[in-house]
């Protein structure tokens, strides 16, 4: 448990002359060891000050998380890589080039500053520059890097929205930035760059085809489909449920035809009884249902758009009290494999 606090809330949408201020007054609540939510294009991050252990704590503490999951630490410079891994492989240097600013963590051996705490640890710690102005400017006026989850409660969806955050850590956190929702909605993509051939051990808006395409050969964790914790947890965030609505939560697997035609059986099974059922369906799909709370997660011709919706949906079905939850399976390829991933973490992994 830990006390309820008072939380500093400022909403910054552009760098103006107030922005500067607001960012200032959050910085420095960074600099004396506290803890600061602030957006990021992939969700919003739970920050401090990634060298200061005590600050590094308090983030745990907040999010109510297992202290073996280690956390991934934000710059806002190229040139900091440098102090904070021991070295930088030179296909490291190639997807920084690339990818940088952007959606991408990499993981690299850590150099002695960065703290046991941050790396639960683990000899290697990863990072990530966000292409996000406010978050930039954030890091930049703190003056240090970062160390930042995303700004949920643990086991919770991450934060697209402001209003997330909100519920999640207002009073467990000193500061909170709000600002637009976020662009992309699922977390970076992680790479392992310790060892050759890389692996990618959680997708995200990076594609494997796209970090192929600069790498030569990838490899793919095997849990990121599939529920397998792997003998030596290379991510240990792989390991915990994640992402998971209060409704429990079911896949629906099949052709388009199959999956209509279960959901729609499905639905008349609990015709009378006073359950509130949902489905998490897609634009083409949604007319298909008669009964239930039937919700898009967006067009299936646009995975982005499916993928900055999913978190958010998910805490609609519970703001509505949504008991049980069946979706439509999402069919597999290069640009949906991030958001079958936390679809099914979400899940727990329960098909029909
Ligand atoms: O987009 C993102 O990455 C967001 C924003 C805030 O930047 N952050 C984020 O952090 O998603 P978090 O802590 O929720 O997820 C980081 C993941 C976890 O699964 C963790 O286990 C893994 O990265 N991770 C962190 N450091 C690692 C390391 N040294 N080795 C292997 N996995 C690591
Ligand atoms: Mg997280």
């Amino acid at each position: 448990m830990i006390e309820k606090m008072k939380t500093k809330i400022v909403c910054i949408e552009t760098l103006d002359r107030t922005a500067e201020k607001n960012l200032n007054d959050l910085a420095s609540l960074i600099k004396n060891g506290g803890t600061v939510v602030f957006p990021t294009e992939t969700v919003y991050g739970l920050g401090a000050d990634a060298l200061n252990p005590q600050a590094i704590k308090k983030i745990f503490a907040a999010k109510g998380r297992p202290d073996d999951n280690p956390l991934i630490v934000h710059i806002a410079d190229l040139n900091d890589v440098q102090r904070l891994v021991a070295e930088i492989p030179e296909k490291a240097k190639t997807l920084m080039k690339v990818f940088w600013p952007g959606p991408l963590t990499i993981i690299m051996e850590k150099a002695a500053v960065i703290p046991t705490e941050v790396t639960a640890g683990l000899n290697t710690v990863g990072v990530r520059f966000p292409d996000h102005p406010i978050a930039q400017a954030f890091i930049k006026t703190a003056g240090c890097p970062i160390a930042a989850p995303s700004a949920n409660r643990s086991g919770r969806p991450s934060p697209t929205q402001g209003k997330h955050v909100l519920e999640d850590l207002d009073g467990r956190v000193d500061g909170i930035i709000l600002s637009s929702d976020a662009e992309l909605g699922l977390e970076s993509t992680v790479i392992d760059m310790t060892i050759d051939p890389p692996v990618v051990l959680r997708p995200g808006d990076i594609t494997l085809a796209e970090l192929r395409e600069v790498l030569g050969e990838v490899k793919v964790s095997t849990n990121v489909t599939e529920n397998v914790i792997p003998e030596k947890v290379s991510s240990p965030g792989m390991k915990y449920t994640h992402y998971s609505p209060n409704g429990d939560l079911v896949v629906v697997k099949g052709t388009a035809t199959e999956i209509r035609e279960k959901i729609i059986k499905l639905l008349s099974n609990y015709k009378g009884k006073p359950m509130t059922i949902g489905v998490l369906a897609s634009n083409e799909t949604m007319a298909d249902y008669q009964e239930g709370l039937i919700i898009s997660l967006g067009s299936q011709s646009d995975p982005g758009e499916m993928a900055k919706n999913l978190f958010a949906r998910l805490r609609t079905f519970d703001e509505l009290g949504v008991e049980k939850i069946y979706a439509e399976d999402i069919p597999l390829n290069n640009e949906t494999l991030a958001l079958i991933n936390r679809l099914y973490k979400a899940a727990g992994y329960t098909f029909i």
